[in-house]
């Protein structure tokens, strides 16, 4: 059975208020349609559909070959939406489930159920509702004396009577094909001049046919997003379902309304997160790691055993057991080998600091390529940059670097080499050499004891 999704998408979002298309808006870091998406795709067996319209270019964009697009131009009503997939899907498809862009929270299964129980049933439809307390604005569900139901009612089109009804309509809906097409046409006009697709259930009970509602057990779960108010609560929602999953899969999270974890997060096991750690983008955490308090990481990959404190971290790659903070920045291309310790007030970029190296104090390391176990000085700082070029530099294993070492690039320091406090290198330094001075002149070779 061929089952494709209509996900909508082409209303202009006016209570958003933004110039920014509603369904482009992220929650948890990633725009509210992707979510949207991915449940309608895990429920349909056909590349899904999305009607476009306000913002059509920048939604299109975005979705590239994961979706057909359609336009709906002018936006006149949800069933005059799902009208404009139409020619794309008649006679395509034996089952049609449509749903709103703006409802990130709904889960795949839901959806499924959905899907399953309009398979199993010879009526026109099935839909999703929820009982909640507060109606947010949404269609209500009119039900007969036998329970059966009977329409679906706008807020603006309610009774008091209907007003106080707390059944509500979500915005989810699975159609047999052939009849959906035919009803379309027959969808009266509203006060507002809109084509309402709710308004395809009282056609169904007029055709004499019966429609289904599942009843959805999650109100969180139906959340739609009007206003940035309900952004803001589709976002706890969504942050807390994202959260409960890494504790249940083994992380520990000390205040779970104090960790933004956004949804292509890896975490490993036994990885502790204090509160005010903001984990973005595609990062990826190790086991047995402490994180935060204070902490944002975008975009980057975390060893096992590592600890950062208070610290921000951009496209970094840390292998095991790093420790570094309070206070340390890293930078895109930031490569910090196994064992390194980086204290406080430390900046790196473009660099790699290579295994047991330890960089403790207020120092700027950029297009630097450090070997393994040296010493970084306080106040050390790469000057990589001339005003024009970032000029690289090289320092072999074992060196130690005084404080306030100048390292003037392009320049490279040979293996066990040392400068004194305040050098500032302008020349190449030998293996085995102490530099010291401004500029550092290579004074005298290193006896053993002296190294
Ligand atoms: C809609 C439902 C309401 C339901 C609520 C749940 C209708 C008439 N009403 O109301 O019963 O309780 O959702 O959230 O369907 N869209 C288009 N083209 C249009 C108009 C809308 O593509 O011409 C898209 C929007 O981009 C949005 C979705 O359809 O993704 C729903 O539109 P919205 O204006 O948010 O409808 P609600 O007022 O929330
Ligand atoms: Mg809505």
């Amino acid at each position: 059975m061929k089952i494709t999704s209509i996900l909508l998408a082409a209303g202009q979002g006016t209570r958003m208020k933004s110039r920014l298309p509603k369904v482009l808006h992220p929650v948890c870091g990633q725009p509210m349609i992707e979510y949207a998406l991915r449940a309608a795709w895990d429920a349909s067996t056909e590349t899904p559909v999305v009607v476009v319209g306000h913002g059509a270019e920048a939604v299109t964009d975005f979705l590239g070959d994961a979706a057909r697009c359609v336009i709906q131009d002018p936006q006149l009503g949800t069933g005059h939406a799902v009208l404009q997939a139409e020619p794309l899907l008649r006679g395509q498809t034996d089952l049609v489930l449509v749903t709103y862009a703006d409802m990130p929270l709904l889960r795949p299964d839901t959806l499924a159920r959905l899907v399953e129980a309009q398979q199993q049933d010879r009526g026109p439809a099935a839909l999703l509702t929820v009982i909640a307390a507060d109606p947010r604005g949404f269609g209500r569900i009119v039900r007969g004396p036998d329970g059966s139901v009977q329409a679906i009612v706008e807020e603006a089109a309610a009774t008091p009577e209907q007003l106080s009804i707390h059944e509500l309509n979500v915005g989810a809906y699975c159609f047999r094909a052939d009849w959906l097409w035919d009803a379309l046409g027959r969808i009266p006009v509203s006060k507002k001049g809109e084509y309402y697709l709710t308004d395809t259930v009282g056609l169904a009970v007029q055709d004499g046919l019966a429609v289904q509602a599942i009843v959805s057990e999650d109100p969180a779960e139906t959340i739609g997003i009007n206003t940035r108010v309900h952004l803001a609560e589709a976002e706890a929602a969504m942050r807390k379902r994202i959260n409960e999953a890494h504790m249940l899969a083994g992380v520990t999270i000390v205040d779970p309304a104090a960790a933004y974890v956004e949804a292509g997060v890896t975490i490993g096991r036994d990885t502790v997160l204090w509160p005010g750690t903001h984990l973005r983008g595609e990062t990826v955490i190790g086991e047995g790691c402490v994180i935060g308090p204070e902490t944002i990481i975008t975009d980057s990959q975390i060893g096992n055993s590592c600890k950062i404190l208070k610290s921000v971290l951009e496209g970094a790659l840390l292998e095991d057991g790093v420790e570094m903070g309070p206070f340390a920045r890293l930078r895109r291309g930031a490569h910090l080998c196994k064992g390194v310790h980086m204290g406080n007030f430390g900046e790196v970029k473009e660099s790699t600091l290579g295994p047991g190296t330890k960089m403790g104090h207020f120092s700027y390391i950029g297009n630097a390529d450090i070997g393994p176990n040296v010493n970084i000085g306080a106040g050390t700082i790469t000057c990589n940059f001339d005003g024009e070029h970032k000029y690289p530099t090289e320092i072999g294993a074992d060196v130690f670097l005084g404080s306030d070492t100048m390292l003037v690039a392009p320049v490279k320091l040979g293996a066990r080499s040392r400068t004194g406090a305040g050098a500032v290198v302008t020349k190449d330094v030998p293996p085995d050499t102490l530099a010291v001075g401004m500029p550092a002149r290579a004074i005298r070779k290193l006896n053993e004891r002296k190294k």
